[in-house]
């Protein structure tokens, strides 16, 4: 990825940073010697206006990695999702004009109903444009944060932009491939869900990606940003069983046989052709899964590219 336009001097300021994705951009701007400052909930509410004041002020982009996540919890406590991750960005995208700042906010696939009439593994991904319309309450927590900043935006009082990405995971906090490969080291056999897809996204790749698009000093709007490749929850998790030596076999199931409290989009493939046309291709799911697990310790460098050739 290029890196021609430096970002200001007085840098970055991340809040939500105790977070996966936080976390990740601090490992990004502490190796790149990037000026910035990393705060967690305890230092920046971004439901209290006032710390959201203090936490931004003299910092020429904020990068908002805070929200309500747990996708489940979402169905019982709707409100409390929607106070963080709707009312709460409103106050910080006001802040931000206020303040002048650039924001990042980050959003999701699952504004999206996932309902496509082609097969999953062509169905065209979903536009940057295309309407919203979740399918549970998490969903739509982070619809109401985007529909609270677009006008905003669309105004030209609020430099923003709102990046929607999917099924991140790092080699640090609670996540899918985390979780299987615990599972599959433990187990002879799983069973993963095979009627639901979209496309993976390593925590690095996705702040590297942003840092990329604020160096390209691209448009405020809408951007999608993931990895590159689609495949189903059932490819992904055979893939990390696989890439860990497990000896683990996984099996497919439908949705029907794993009931959780939120419903999932069937199909939320991100389209990024907008991306990629400013900061070229992503780079295939499958390189950004071993670049984790070799991190996380879970893999071995040279036997995965043996297995690659
Ligand atoms: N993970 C995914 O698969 C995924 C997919 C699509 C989009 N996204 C989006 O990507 C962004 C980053 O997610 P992530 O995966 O890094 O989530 P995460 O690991 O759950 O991190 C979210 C962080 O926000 C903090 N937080 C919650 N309420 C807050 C508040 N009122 N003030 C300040 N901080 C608060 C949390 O702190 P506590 O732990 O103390 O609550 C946590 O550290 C989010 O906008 C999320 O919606 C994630």
């Amino acid at each position: 990825m290029s890196r021609e336009r430096p970002i200001p001097s007085n840098g970055i300021v991340v809040l939500g940073a105790s977070g996966m994705l936080g976390r990740a951009w601090r490992e990004l701007l502490e190796e790149l010697g990037i000026n910035s400052r990393f705060l967690g909930r305890d230092e920046c509410d971004i439901t209290d206006a006032a710390s959201i004041r203090r936490a931004i002020d003299g910092w020429p982009i904020v990068v908002n990695c805070a929200a309500y996540t747990d996708v489940d919890g979402a169905e019982a406590f709707e409100d409390e999702a929607t106070r963080i991750n709707g009312e709460a960005v409103a106050v910080l995208g006001a802040a931000c004009i206020e303040t002048g700042a650039r924001l990042v906010h980050y959003s999701t696939d699952y504004v999206f109903n996932g309902q496509r009439d082609w097969a999953p593994a062509t169905a065209p991904p979903y536009r940057t444009d295309e309407p919203r319309d979740p399918v549970n309450a998490y969903g739509r927590s982070k619809a109401v944060g985007e529909s609270l900043l677009e006008p905003l935006i669309d105004s030209g009082k609020l430099d923003a932009l709102i990046i929607r990405t999917s099924w991140v995971y790092a080699p640090w906090g609670k996540n899918f491939v985390l979780t299987i490969a615990k599972l599959a080291s433990e187990r002879d056999e799983l069973t993963v869900v095979n009627d639901q897809y979209g496309r993976p996204t390593s925590a690095l790749g996705l702040a590297e990606t942003t840092l990329t698009l604020l160096e390209n000093l691209v448009e405020p709007g809408i951007w999608h940003a993931t990895d590159g490749g689609r495949c189903a929850w059932f490819d992904f998790a055979t893939a990390i069983a696989e890439k860990t030596e497990s000896g683990c076999v996984v099996k497919p199931c439908g949705s029907d046989q794993f009931p959780r409290p939120a419903k999932r989009p069937a199909f939320s493939v991100l389209d990024l052709s907008e991306t990629e046309e400013v900061i070229g291709p992503m780079s295939p799911w499958e390189d950004r899964l071993d670049q984790v697990l070799i991190q996380a310790g879970l893999a071995n460098k040279r036997r995965l590219r043996k297995a690659r050739k």
